[in-house]
């Protein structure tokens, strides 16, 4: 079926002659995305996960050969943390965006956490420009912001300019401020240029990182913005839109795993709205080679700096440390038999067949204690504790084995919640989920000849 629907709308674009649609008139299209919050890619934990970037390039890729001038431009909110992590999403981002012709990111509040050093060498290195109204940075590593960016379509004939503008919310910044950023009033920045665009461009767009009512105030306040980019934690875009005036107020969603869309049609000079949308990026866009590729790349560099083995280590109480399911079997073979056999017992191998066992963002749920002193920690010396295995579930073992006799290991549905969360598994049910993995009731006397076996 997804080969089908792809295939289908390959033979739409392709059959229809571009130029009896665009004989008198031209069409843009400014796409729009936000809040990626460093989802890259779905993690593919479930089916039907949407957005990533590599659907989105295919999106944009398709538009463009159907012969629409597209302007993309970002909401802001990249990463959603700045660790290194995190810097090394961003730039994956950034250079995401510079490949699909992005004219510009709008800073966001978790924009301006990322360090100066970083915000520098991206603002200066990506062929994108970095764009904020209101928000400036002045640190000793020059972070390159622009007030306005002023595109022009190419189309001879039809040319017309575009103007965008961008603020961040004073409310998103209270109480963590960055000591070089300065951030002014959105309304008093935005007036000026409002007032210097409006004659000279034929459409202004705001990339209005701020709740919607305040976004929906400076609507009322700029009569002259013909399309505002907006929201913040908006789980269903496609049912956010609203208009103030004759203004559409849209946002992108979260995630990315939306894109949105306002398409103008252009003729001698003069731009029209025609639609705005929010499109679901799900399967039946293909996956672009181009940003696999950059994700391959972006999985080495987390190899390559060996990020798993840096991620802090909390310390177990008690004199309590992980062992490793191998050594449960030794008393408990008949559950350790059927456990191998779940897919708990094969959970690392799904990463290393998708190329992320590098990644501590998966390691954290497909092996064991990954996080804790003693816990899985790279694959060269802990290849006992890859998987989910008993002690994710039971905790840390090595006194159990010492003194079987000891209370240890009551787990209950919380112990599964950690990982099946409603991020990764939307699905989850305690009884129905327990069931399909339940161990085999063991007689209690085979305890001890087990024991005595060894
Ligand atoms: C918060 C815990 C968590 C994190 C983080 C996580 N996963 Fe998962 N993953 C799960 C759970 C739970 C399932 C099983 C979901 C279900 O079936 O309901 C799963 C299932 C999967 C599956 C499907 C396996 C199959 O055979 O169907 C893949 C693939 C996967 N994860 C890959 C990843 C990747 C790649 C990452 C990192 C980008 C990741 N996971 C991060 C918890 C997690
Ligand atoms: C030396 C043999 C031995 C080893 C090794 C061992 N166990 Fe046990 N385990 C036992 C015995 C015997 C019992 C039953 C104790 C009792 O009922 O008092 C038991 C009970 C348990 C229980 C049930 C506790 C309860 O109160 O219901 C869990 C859970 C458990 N083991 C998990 C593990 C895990 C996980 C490992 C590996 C980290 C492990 N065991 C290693 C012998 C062992
Ligand atoms: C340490 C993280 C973790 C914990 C704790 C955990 N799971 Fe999982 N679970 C996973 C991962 C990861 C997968 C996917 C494994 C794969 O296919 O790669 C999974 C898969 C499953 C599946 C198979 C889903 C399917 O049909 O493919 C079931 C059922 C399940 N878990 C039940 C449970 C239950 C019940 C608990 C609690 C008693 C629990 N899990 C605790 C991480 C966890
Ligand atoms: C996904 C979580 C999970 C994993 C992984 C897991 N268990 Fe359990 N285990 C449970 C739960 C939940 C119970 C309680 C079952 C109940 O109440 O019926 C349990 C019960 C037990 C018991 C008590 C006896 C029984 O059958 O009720 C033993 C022993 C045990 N587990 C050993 C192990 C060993 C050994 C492994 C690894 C080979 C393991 N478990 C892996 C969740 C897990």
């Amino acid at each position: 079926m997804k080969m089908l629907l792809l295939s289908l709308s390959i033979v739409f674009f392709v059959s229809v002659p571009p130029d009896t649609i665009y004989a008198s008139s031209s069409e843009i299209a400014i796409l729009f995305s936000g809040e990626e919050l460093g989802a890259l890619q779905p993690c593919g934990c479930y089916e039907g996960q949407l957005g990533g970037i590599s659907r989105r390039d295919a999106f944009i890729d398709l538009l463009k050969k159907q012969k629409n001038q597209v302007f993309p431009a970002s909401l802001g909110d990249l990463t959603k943390g700045s660790g290194r992590q995190d810097e090394i999403k961003m730039e994956t981002l950034c250079r995401a965006l510079g490949f699909m012709g992005y004219v510009l990111h709008n800073l966001g509040e978790k924009d301006i956490e990322m360090s100066p050093r970083v915000l520098s060498f991206l603002s200066q290195s990506q062929n994108m420009e970095f764009l904020s109204t209101n928000v400036s940075i002045k640190a000793p590593f020059p972070v390159k912001i622009n007030q306005s960016v002023v595109k022009e379509s190419l189309d001879p004939d039809n040319g017309v300019k575009i103007a965008f503008l961008g603020i961040l919310s004073k409310s998103f910044l209270e109480h963590h401020m960055n000591e070089y950023v300065t951030i002014s009033e959105p309304v008093k920045a935005l007036k000026p240029f409002v007032k210097q665009l409006k004659n000279k461009v034929n459409l202004i767009v705001l990339l209005s990182h701020a709740p919607m009512e305040e976004s929906r105030e400076i609507a009322k306040s700029f009569p002259e913005i013909g399309l505002i980019i907006t929201g913040h934690n908006i789980e269903e875009p496609k049912d956010a839109i609203t208009y103030v005036h004759n203004t559409p107020l849209v946002s992108p969603g979260m995630g990315g795993r939306f894109i949105g869309i306002a398409k103008y049609g252009v003729n001698k000079k003069t731009i029209e709205r025609k639609s705005v949308e929010v499109v679901p990026l799900d399967n039946s866009y293909p996956e672009s080679q181009e940003m696999v590729s950059l994700l391959r790349e972006y999985q080495n560099i987390l190899k390559e700096e060996g990020l798993l083995n840096k991620t802090p280590q909390a310390p177990l109480p008690n004199g309590l440390a992980y062992t490793g399911s191998f050594a449960c079997s030794v008393c408990h073979k008949m559950i350790y038999d059927h456990w191998y056999k779940t897919t708990h017992g094969t959970a690392y191998n799904t990463l290393v067949d998708d190329g992320h066992q590098y990644d501590p963002e998966c390691i954290q749920c497909h092996t064991t204690g990954y996080g804790e002193i003693s816990g899985f920690l790279n694959d060269e010396k802990y290849q006992n504790l890859i998987h989910v295995g008993c002690e994710s579930c039971h905790g840390p073992g090595n006194k159990h084995r010492e003194n079987v006799n000891d209370d240890y290991g009551s787990t209950d549905e919380a112990t599964c919640l950690k990982c099946h969360d409603s991020e990764h598994s939307p699905t989850f049910q305690f009884n129905e989920y327990w069931k399909r993995i339940a161990h085999p009731k063991v007689p209690m006397k085979k305890y001890p000849q087990t024991i005595e076996s060894q």
